[in-house]
């Protein structure tokens, strides 16, 4: 009897092919009023300068609102304002000031979900990023700083933290509510007034926050909110009730508010770009540390300061590493952010698109290999596939510049010695993570890397009580724990 004929073997088939999954589109209302004023002792106010711009939405380039251009006579009345407030807050007990801490992080949560739609229209980030980090992190922000109010006197055993006034914050675009909390929290809770400048292109959850300092019923003054771009951020900078300016955002305006500052007396804390290295060992569980690297680079499209930008890994593992990672890309989607499924949503605005591209072509003219999935990019608003880059060198511009963006440069090691000098051959220092069985290399990676959190067998994780920020070009200050409680005042 002939043998059966065994039916061709299919194919190796993906789950990118097996699975396609119906539109989830979040549907909260996220209360986006068509015109926000500046937020100025306790109200909403038409700008002096009497000028909007609009901010739009990255999914689809829509516009969604008009924002009011604070010009120089605006951020004086913020501060002018601030000021007065100054002495009550101050003076209020740290147990008061705790209440109304607690009550904004309540009130985060009660209105997260709207929060997180507002994010992710203005922003560009997936719908279940910011619902499930943005928001729930920037609540816990307060809730942590709530905590502290009335400890004070426990951060530096024997003496007291004293406020330094009003301090002018200006921040960046990738995690608008989020670093606003970062910000904002231990400010309050050192007694010190605010007057906050957000991004730009994403100003919608500041001016929605500040309904919920209303709600709370937060002393008028206490926090001002102004909105416009970089000349708006120099009135910050420049104006003379400021005693301390916190800035995060990119290298470059890191360096003018620096120059600019110079022999004020003013305080200075600068949270700026970096080059993370990701490395991974031989020895690491090599599919947790695909989940990492995935995790470090494509986090909010690569829109991160830590993100893991670099990966190094050991020769012996590198192609094994590589096809899982290839593999692991393959099944990201991309698209609408406000799918619940999306995991890689819109780059945040048209200019941070063209600076991708810019950089990726950079990568392929010298000679680097560039690889992306098969995914096909929403016609309408800012895309881009997620990227990585093999056969890079150290030479190469996608391996020494911030993209800031879903594009990940591949580097091998063979000894930890040249992990840790190919790691450190950047002018950033912010952040760096470890892949290995062992814990002892974990500990000498760490002592040794020049980064403000290295991370262990894991990317990426946050917790308000953990200081972060950088060394060298990524800037200096630390936001989050004790340390940042101490940049927020004078020990006396
Ligand atoms: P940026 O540094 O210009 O913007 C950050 C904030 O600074 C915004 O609120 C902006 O309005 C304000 N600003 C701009 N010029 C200012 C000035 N002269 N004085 C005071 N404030 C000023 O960043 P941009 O242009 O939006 O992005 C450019 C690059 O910077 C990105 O491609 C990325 O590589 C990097 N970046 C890094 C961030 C980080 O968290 N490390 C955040 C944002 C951008
Ligand atoms: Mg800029």
């Amino acid at each position: 009897m002939p043998a059966k004929k065994s039916p061709a073997r299919p194919r190796e088939l993906l789950f990118g092919d097996l699975w396609e999954f119906d539109p989830a589109p979040e549907s909260a209302e996220p209360f986006i009023a068509p015109r926000y004023g500046l937020f100025i002792d306790d109200k909403f106010t038409a700008p002096k300068s009497r000028k909007y711009f609009d901010t739009i939405a990255p999914r689809n380039g829509a516009k969604l609102s008009e924002i009011a251009l604070a010009n120089a006579a605006d951020v004086d009345a913020a501060y002018t304002a601030a000021a007065k407030a100054f002495p009550a807050w101050s003076k209020l007990p740290g147990k008061e000031r705790g209440k109304y801490l607690f009550r904004i992080a309540r009130l985060l949560q009660d209105r997260a979900r709207e929060f997180a739609v507002a994010e992710t229209l203005d922003g560009g980030k997936p719908i279940k990023e910011s619902r499930d980090f943005d928001l729930p992190m920037a609540a816990a922000h307060f809730f942590y700083h709530a905590g502290w109010a009335d400890k004070l006197e426990f951060v530096a055993p024997g003496r007291t933290l004293q406020p330094l006034g009003v301090v002018g914050q200006i921040i960046p675009w990738n995690f608008p509510l989020l670093m606003l909390a970062w910000k904002i929290a231990p400010a309050l809770a050192t007694g010190n007034t605010v007057v906050l400048k957000p991004a730009e292109t994403t100003s919608i959850t500041a001016l929605k926050f500040a309904t919920i300092l209303q709600q709370a019923g937060l002393p008028p003054g206490v926090v001002n909110i102004v909105t416009g771009a970089g000349e708006t951020g120099a009135a910050v900078v420049d104006h003379p009730l400021a005693a301390k300016i916190a800035f995060t955002g990119s290298t470059e305006v890191g360096k003018i508010i620096q120059r600019a500052l110079a022999g004020s007396g003013k305080k200075l804390s600068l949270e700026l770009g970096g080059k993370a290295a990701n490395i991974v060992f031989e020895d690491a569980p090599l599919d947790q540390a695909v989940e990492g690297i995935v995790n470090g680079i494509f986090f909010n499209q690569g829109h991160v300061c830590c993100a893991g930008s670099r990966l190094l890994v050991q020769e012996s593992v590198a192609d094994l590493v590589v096809a899982k990672l290839k593999r692991r890309m393959q099944v990201l989607r991309v698209g609408d952010p406000l799918d619940k499924n999306t995991d890689i949503g819109a780059i945040n605005s048209a200019e941070q698109l063209a600076k991708i591209k810019d950089l990726v072509a950079s990568g392929v003219k010298e000679g680097a290999e560039l690889h992306q999935p098969s995914c096909k990019l929403p016609a309408k608003g800012f895309y881009h596939a997620p990227t990585l880059f093999t056969k890079v060198s150290q030479s190469h511009r996608v391996a020494r510049e911030e993209i800031f963006g879903p594009v990940l440069s591949v580097l091998t090691f063979r000894t930890p010695e040249e992990a840790i000098e190919k790691a450190s051959n950047t002018p950033f220092g912010l952040s760096a993570g470890v892949w290995t069985d062992k814990g002892s290399k974990i500990l000498k990676m760490a002592a040794e890397l020049k980064a403000g959190v290295v991370w262990a067998n894991t990317y990426n994780k946050f917790d308000p009580s953990s200081p972060f920020g950088g060394y060298k070009q990524s800037g200096f200050g630390r936001e989050g724990g004790k340390h940042g409680l101490l940049d927020y005042a004078i020990l006396k």
